[in-house]
């Protein structure tokens, strides 16, 4: 009886330790305290805040706030966000400062007579702007956790408003994409509608004045206050329908975030209304008696039970999940570990399962890609993982010019009409329909991951539906695969999301040997060109305590510590 147990629990050492070694860092390493952005501009106004005494928290007001003027693609005060941490002490927790619909919103907003989805209203319209909360979320994050006067965090953010951030080759490139929908919207005069070079400097004279009234009268300033009356005033020109009173009623939110084991690691990640936890918990739930690490990295084996994996669990994400203030979700059976292995159960190794033989629900719904993910890590030990956005790249496009930023165009991802399909093709649930007040479901997974009861690693992406299975990825390849954070965050990536059935590959990046193979077995491959699946930010902690960062390549991401 004795050796039987050994023997079992050898077996499950052998299993349940897939990264004995640790890879050699190819990231940069830092001694005490790291962020990670999509520009060096906000990494460094975080970083100098933790060297000069302020934790983590104080960092990520700083960050969140420098990205809304360096990174105006999808950093932002016009749009929301989800924030993880992990606290020193083990102590987890969760910020959910999510837009939220209107109250005159309605569930069939962006339909026709007809009942049919009116072509961009729900991206391209003032009625696509959901109420802000980053500013909300901000100030939550402060006065929970916060060591440093606001107004001392806020001052550097202004001073590069004002200052101006130098334009990168791939900024260049983002605004030259989205000029002529930027004009559409806000004509030819509006600041926003200027060309920019490489190299130019953007002032942002608007933006610095709003957050400078906010730094000297606080949260309210922008949902009661002056910059609230403007901002109500410029939606209405507009044809909007965000009032007063839904800026004074927002309140950003602490949620208890989602956590789960996979082998020996503890992963906190984000709950409903985004759906990133729980599909992340379910994939790596379904993936654990499986030996990845045997089957090699990217090897067509291990794509194909990744692929099955997230085929099912993105299934379920889009007929149960919603604002969980309105919608009854199943948590507790959805991750269920009976029940995850019996939606692995129709698995074959020969041959893939389609997508319309997995029948958890007929719906899905759009979600665009434009989003943005920081991690930090303090020198005293907290960690947070936050990811924010305006939903497409320049939100709404609405940029208010005596404000001096850009809205979201968050609504679009509520389910406009459930059960039919929607403007990219897939289809809506009745879980995530409009209704006033009601967050729009997310795929953001900000996630902490702890091992032996450290922490292990701060991990987030932007990309859409891509969010989660890129935040999966970044977490095999390092667990499993053994490779360093950069390394990690540099690996070609794939994604399946259900519907449409197809797996997506990063352009040119896997062997034509490995995707035959695939097709061989019946899977079938997303032939155009498609963009980046996501840009990760995270940070591993070493074993020897130091921190190695994880910028992706794929952007102008910085890694900055000290
Ligand atoms: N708008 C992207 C997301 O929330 O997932």
């Amino acid at each position: 009886m004795k050796k039987i147990t050994l023997l079992v629990a050898l077996l499950y050492l052998t299993q349940n330790n897939a990264q004995q070694k640790t890879a050699t860092p190819t990231g940069i390493v830092v001694t005490k305290a790291m962020v990670v952005s999509a520009r060096e501009e906000a990494s460094k106004i975080g970083a100098d805040i933790m060297k000069k005494g302020g934790n983590a928290f104080d960092a990520m007001v700083g960050t969140e706030l420098a990205l809304a003027v360096a990174f105006p693609f999808a950093g932002n005060i016009g749009g929301g966000g989800f924030m993880v941490y992990r606290k020193a002490n083990g102590e987890v927790g969760s910020l959910d400062y999510r837009e939220k619909a209107p109250l005159a919103a309605t569930k069939d907003m962006f339909l026709d007579s007809e009942g049919n989805v009116i072509k961009g209203k729900s991206t391209e319209t003032a009625l696509a702007i959901g109420v802000p909360g980053t500013i909300a979320g901000v100030f939550a994050v402060h006065k929970k956790y916060g060591t440093m006067p606001i107004a001392k965090i806020l001052e550097p953010v202004i001073a590069l408003a004002e200052r101006g951030v130098v334009v990168t080759k791939k900024q260049e490139k983002s605004l030259n994409d989205y000029h002529d929908k930027i004009v559409k919207v806000n004509g030819e005069n509006s600041p926003a509608s200027k060309i920019f070079k490489e190299n130019d400097t953007i002032k942002y004279t608007a933006l610095a004045k709003t957050l400078r009234r906010i730094q000297k009268k606080g949260r309210n300033e922008f949902y009661k206050g002056e910059t609230a009356k403007i901002l109500v005033n410029y939606l209405k020109s507009k044809g909007g329908i965000i009032t007063m009173n839904d800026l004074a009623k927002y309140e950003a939110k602490w949620r208890k975030p989602l956590q789960f084991t996979y082998k020996d690691l503890k992963i906190t990640s984000m709950s409903p209304p985004s759906s990133g936890g729980i599909c992340l918990a379910q994939i790596l739930k379904m993936l654990e008696p499986y030996d990845l690490a045997k089957m090699g990295h990217n090897s067509d084996e291990a794509i194909q039970v990744i692929v099955e994996a997230e085929r099912r669990a993105y299934a379920d994400r889009s007929y149960f999940l919603g604002d969980p203030d309105f919608v009854k979700i199943p948590l507790k059976e959805l991750l269920d570990e009976n029940y995850l292995r019996g939606r692995m159960a129709s698995f074959n190794p020969e041959k893939a399962t389609l997508s319309s033989e997995i029948k958890e629900g007929q719906v899905n719904y759009a979600e665009s890609t434009e989003t943005t993910h920081y991690s930090i890590v303090d020198q005293y030990g907290n960690a947070i993982a936050a990811t924010t956005t305006l939903n497409d790249g320049y939100g709404s496009k609405y940029y208010c010019d005596e404000l001096g930023f850009f809205l979201n165009n968050e609504m679009d991802d509520f389910s406009a009409k459930p059960g039919s399909p929607n403007m990219f093709g897939l289809v809506g649930n009745e879980a995530n329909s409009i209704a006033p007040q009601k967050r729009m479901l997310s795929s953001m997974t900000p996630t902490i991951v702890e091992k032996d009861g450290k922490l292990f690693m701060v991990v987030g992406t932007p990309g859409g539906s891509t969010i989660i299975t890129s935040v999966l990825q970044t977490i095999l390849n390092v667990y499993e695969y053994n490779l360093s954070m950069q390394e990690a965050v540099n690996a070609p990536r794939f994604h399946h999301q259900w519907l449409p059935d197809l797996i997506t590959f990063e352009p040119n990046t896997f062997e034509t040997k490995t995707i035959n193979k695939l097709k061989a077995k019946s899977y079938l491959i997303n032939e155009k060109p498609t963009p980046i699946i996501g840009k990760v930010d995270a940070i591993l902690v070493l074993p020897e305590g130091k921190l190695e960062g994880g910028a992706d390549f794929r952007g102008d991401d910085t890694a900055v510590g000290f």
